[in-house]
């Protein structure tokens, strides 16, 4: 099993597992440009050259926005969504970040789970914030270098 940084080649295996895992999160485009932006970084978990994940964000400024973390169904807690997003965390950190942040439902206890044990902590609310309506939490990180 590895963390390799996915490129357009990818984008078919992106779609399947945004099918898979969050019900058609992207469309084809958004995901083109996650691939293809060179300010993105977007790495997967890949073992015999099947996706079983993926974490992504972009670099603004020193604050890294993670844009996705999803792990396939039928591999979850196992370990991978952690793997994926302290790679991500390490990666931005190189790239010089100095803070991670995103947004994420209030009810996914699963990411709230991985974002707080990753040390991540709550820093507001965006009311209304999903198609639903359920709020989003504004979570947010300081990356230290030694970590
Ligand atoms: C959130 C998600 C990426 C977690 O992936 P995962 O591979 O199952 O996570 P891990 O196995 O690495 O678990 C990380 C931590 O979260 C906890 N966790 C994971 N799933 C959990 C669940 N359903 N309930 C409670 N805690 C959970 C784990 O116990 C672990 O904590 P620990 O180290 O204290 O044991 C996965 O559930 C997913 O893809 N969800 C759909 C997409 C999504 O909502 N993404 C987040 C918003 S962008």
């Amino acid at each position: 099993m590895t963390v390799t940084d996915l490129d357009s080649s990818w984008l078919a295996a992106c779609l399947g597992l945004d099918e898979r895992a969050l019900n058609g999160f992207w469309t084809v485009q958004q995901w083109r440009r996650e691939l293809e932006d060179p300010r993105r970084l977007c790495l997967g978990l890949v073992k015999n050259q099947r996706l079983l994940g993926v974490a992504c964000g972009w670099l603004v400024v020193d604050e890294l926005h993670i844009t996705v973390v999803a792990v396939d169904p039928d591999e979850r807690q196992r370990g991978h969504g952690r793997c994926l997003l302290l790679a991500l965390l390490q990666r931005a950190r190189q790239d010089g970040a100095a803070h991670a942040t995103l947004e994420v439902s209030d009810d996914n206890i699963a990411a709230l789970a991985l974002y707080n044990r990753a040390g991540f902590r709550t820093a507001g609310r965006r009311e209304g914030y999903y198609r639903d309506g359920s709020d989003a939490l504004i979570q947010w990180c300081r990356l230290t270098p030694e970590e």
